[in-house]
């Protein structure tokens, strides 16, 4: 593990100068069936990328069998419900090995073999892990999607990968609501002629619709089956899972990631950005649905063995100060989050924090979204104490790890700024020619785009090879594109900007909305803002910005003022918005991104063809927003 800044330094010039002996090292350290014979193959024109071929393995040996000896009865999973008065599960890495093995035996009996694809749509209980691990076990590649998808969004994703089993559970609790998961899938298996077999693990008591013949109880299948599994031989580059994304178009993408390098590059991640000592407990609140929980909940964590959190609720449940409460419950030492969280929970009153005893928190983590300023600095203070460094982690589904971020403690964590490349990660940033801005020693504002493969990257996109070279290979040919903006400051530090896709032109001139948006939320009376292009007779685009105040504050004409001035100088007059409408919330996806695409159609009042909204967490807001339209 890197303890000092010195470490970094000399890993990272170490990875660069000789990629391949570095890595070699650190593969070193995990369980081979048999060694790789060839580190490292690849070409960014095909592209092909080929990590650790020939190295055979299976990587639930890794994150369960190897740690057995040693820390058997180590907590692996400490599972806090959605009730409060329900009762906690510890699950040691011993019973979570037990519990695979014999779900694997389960998949096994049904008629699940290597290769096939399993799609899986659980609520945030253990056996959404036992359910993965078990599929890693027997060499099947799950497809999780994320339970809060709509059935035509399910439909879409088993049939673009041919699952043939789905597992569920009946039903979910989400605060004070409970939904029927297994309704949800019954429409969608309506249109799944691929699905032979489901299984329905009970979470609630209530009576459960079933189909003979196909659909099949969780408890009743596990009786069947016996506790030894041996886990399939896998190759490096055999397929793990598949993860979908989305993109600009309306499908979604199938993001391939495989076994060797996934491993290797999730539990280096994981074990350096956070410095996770033995004796941590650490909690990611992001869900496995997304690639944070499979990358953070499990697979890093539990191949370092390490003991991660589950969460099965929500924040407001039952009051904004749930989080804080687990974090004193559990003794939680690393916590990490989502900007949109922090900004939601700071907007209540400072007594749901000061409420509880969060003295355990050793580091704190952001990740999905550049973190403003002012949420930065709420989190530092008031979670952190000011004694907690705060890793702001720049990563995507595609990357699989994470890619740019300070080093808990050792590299310097600035607001704002992801920092510094992990060593193993070569990333630049390019104009909008195509050149690299690569001088050294002075700042730089482009495209973000990595020169250099990476042992967790995704390989290719299911079935569609080609999108996966024109949407990250061919813009700058030779590198893989990432789809966001960034600056590198004098000192090699990078800051995200934004994805590009959202940059507006206003007469001439490249505006990130982000940056806009980073600008407005600056204002203290600001809670969040999203601002998008608008067609202007004149200037191309103007800027339209839908801000959220604070709950006790009155909208008026002259906070609009404000907040167009402290646009202006922030940035400059080119970027005052044209308009400012004031909004009680923002069209978001379950991952908390805002959905600027379709504030767009609202603006231009083209709301029959916003399309799907049912990936919406709050699609009511739409008609609400289209009210207040200037
Ligand atoms: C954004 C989530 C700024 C970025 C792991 C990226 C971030 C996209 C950060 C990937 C961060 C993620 N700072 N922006 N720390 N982390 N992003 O695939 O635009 O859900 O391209 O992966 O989120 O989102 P995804």
């Amino acid at each position: 593990m890197i303890n000092t800044f010195a470490d970094y330094k000399k890993a990272y010039r170490r990875s660069v100068e000789e990629p391949e002996a570095f890595w070699d090292e650190i593969a070193e350290t995990f369980t081979w069936r048999k060694k790789w014979d060839k580190t490292l193959e690849w070409d960014f024109h095909e592209p092909q990328v080929k990590w650790f071929q020939g190295g055979k393995l299976n990587i639930t040996e890794n994150c369960l069998d190897r740690h057995l000896e040693k820390q058997g009865n180590k907590t692996a999973i400490i599972w806090e419900p959605n009730d409060p008065d329900e009762e906690s599960r510890h699950i040691t890495y011993r019973q979570l090995f037990v519990k695979v093995c014999r779900f694997a035996n389960v998949l096994r009996q049904n008629g699940i073999k290597k290769g096939d694809r399993v799609c899986i749509y659980m609520p945030m209980i253990p056996e959404l892990a036992i359910a993965m691990l078990a599929c890693a076990r027997i060499g099947a590649v799950h497809s999780i999607v994320f339970a809060g998808f709509s059935s035509q969004a399910i439909a879409k994703r088993i049939n673009d990968s041919q699952c043939k089993m789905l597992i569920t559970a009946n039903e979910v609790y989400r605060g004070t609501k409970r939904v029927n998961l297994k309704a949800i899938c019954d429409e969608a298996l309506k249109d799944t002629p691929s699905i032979e077999t489901v299984l329905v693990y009970r979470r609630t008591v209530e009576p459960t619709e079933m189909q003979e013949g196909r659909d099949k109880f969780w408890f009743e299948e596990l009786q069947k089956a016996t506790d030894d599994c041996q886990a399939e031989e896998m190759d490096a580059e055999d397929m793990l899972f598949i993860l979908y994304t989305s993109g600009s178009t309306g499908t979604p993408k199938g993001m391939v990631h495989t076994t060797g390098g996934y491993m290797v590059g999730t539990a280096y991640t994981f074990e350096n950005v956070f410095q996770i000592e033995k004796d941590d407990v650490y909690w990611c609140t992001a869900d496995i649905g997304w690639i944070t929980g499979h990358s953070y909940i499990i697979y890093g964590p539990l191949a370092a063995g390490a003991t991660t959190v589950m969460f099965e609720g929500i924040p407001s449940y039952p009051d904004y100060g749930r989080f804080w409460e687990i974090c004193e419950k559990l003794k939680v030492t690393h916590f990490y989050t989502a900007p949109t969280a922090i900004r939601a929970l700071a907007r209540q009153p400072i007594e749901f924090v000061e409420k509880h005893d969060l003295s355990s928190l050793k580091v704190l983590g952001s990740v999905g979204e550049p973190i403003n300023e002012e949420a930065w600095h709420w989190y530092n203070d008031n979670i952190g104490k000011g004694n907690c460094p705060i890793v702001d982690t720049w990563w995507q589904t595609e990357t699989g790890a994470i890619m740019i971020s300070p080093l808990a403690g050792i590299t310097s964590a600035r607001p704002t700024f992801a920092s510094l490349p992990l060593p193993g990660v070569q990333p630049t940033i390019m104009d909008d020619q195509g050149r690299e801005l690569n001088g050294r020693r002075e700042s730089a504002e482009g495209r973000l785009a990595f020169k250099f493969p990476w042992p967790a990257m995704a390989r290719t996109i299911y079935n569609n090879h080609e999108r996966y070279k024109d949407v990250y290979f061919s813009t700058f040919p030779g590198m893989y594109f990432s789809g966001d903006g960034a600056y590198r400051d004098a000192t090699g530090n990078y800051r995200i900007t934004g994805r590009v896709d959202d940059v507006v032109i206003v007469s001439g001139h490249n505006l990130g909305t982000a940056t806009v948006e980073n600008a407005i939320n600056e204002h203290e009376k600001v809670v969040e803002s999203a601002v998008v292009g608008v067609p202007h007779d004149v200037k191309g685009n103007a800027l339209y910005a839908f801000v959220i105040l604070y709950d006790h504050v009155e909208p008026s004409e002259a906070l609009e003022k404000e907040i167009r001035e402290i646009v202006s100088t922030t940035i400059g007059p080119i970027a005052k918005p044209d308009k400012v409408q004031f909004v009680n919330g923002l069209p978001k996806t379950r991952s908390g991104k805002i959905m600027r695409r379709i504030l767009r159609k609202i603006i231009t009042n083209d709301i029959e063809n916003i399309g799907d909204t049912s990936t919406l967490l709050n699609p009511e807001i739409i008609e609400d927003i289209a009210q207040g339209v200037k």
